[in-house]
């Protein structure tokens, strides 16, 4: 394996997506990372949502209990959000915009916007020992400023790119893949260590996992979303046994 093996964070929120659209507790996000764990995954990524749509606060005290990899912990930059990550001390802490009414979270962090005050927002959290990312888009300015407010790690957003992938626009995906490249080599040179996340797949993540830069992929709804084509069969399966072993004891 190579020196500059490149982490892989599993985000679990979408196994709770799937439990909170019945409203019980099936499926656990935590079984959903503990398979994760025991798939080599090497961190967990959850995010607490201020309306809870998926991630609960109960999650988070089941993760932060049971899990055996670190926990990154992502969510917006709220005070309530901040006491939060404060008591439970996760590994990470990766601050993302957050709109109510968007369907995930579809731009970066404008930390250009209220540079001082973010910087004041996040020293408590660097002090509580945990490593604070900053999730931006491919920008320099961005970048920069991260640097300058004393960010551990930023996150580029990759979802500009893999939505261009998935249109078909190729010659928009290439430009936004060479300004990916170029920015993580700018994080990199201002000591940030740098993360890439949103909307990956197979094919788009191989393409960012070739960035020498960058440490650490974060994935989840497509690992979710697939892991139902490649786990319906043995489901289906352990039914038909146990139907056909409750009926042979008749
Ligand atoms: N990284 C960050 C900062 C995110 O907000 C998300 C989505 O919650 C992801 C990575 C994972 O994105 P996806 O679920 O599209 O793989």
């Amino acid at each position: 394996m190579s020196k500059n093996r490149l982490r892989l964070g599993v985000n679990i929120d979408h196994v709770a997506t799937v439990r909170n659209a019945r409203g019980g507790a099936f499926p656990d996000p935590l079984r959903g990372a503990r398979l994760a764990e025991e798939a080599g995954a090497d961190g967990i990524t959850a995010h607490l949502r201020e309306d809870r749509r998926h991630i609960r606060d109960a999650d988070i005290e089941n993760l932060v209990a049971n899990l055996r990899v670190p926990l990154n912990f992502e969510m917006a930059a709220t005070a309530e959000m901040q006491a939060i990550a404060l008591r439970h001390k996760p590994h990470a802490v990766c601050l993302v915009p957050e709109k109510r009414e968007e369907r995930t979270t579809e731009g970066g962090l404008d930390v250009l916007r209220d540079e001082s005050g973010l910087g004041r927002f996040i020293a408590p959290l660097r002090d509580a020992g945990c490593r604070v990312s900053l999730f931006i888009a491919a920008d320099p300015a961005q970048i920069q400023a991260s640097a300058r407010i004393g960010a551990a790690v930023i996150e580029l957003h990759t979802g500009a790119y893999c939505d261009f992938d998935a249109a078909g626009k190729m010659a928009e995906r290439d430009a936004e893949l060479a300004q990916l490249r170029d920015m993580a080599a700018l994080a990199d040179s201002l000591g940030l260590e740098v993360h890439a996340g949103h909307g990956l797949n197979f094919e788009t993540a191989a393409q960012i996992a070739a960035f020498p830069q960058v440490a650490e992929l974060n994935i989840g709804h497509f690992l979710i979303g697939e892991s139902i084509f490649l786990g319906l069969k043995p489901a289906i399966a352990e039914m038909r046994r146990v139907m056909d072993a409750a009926r042979s004891a008749m």
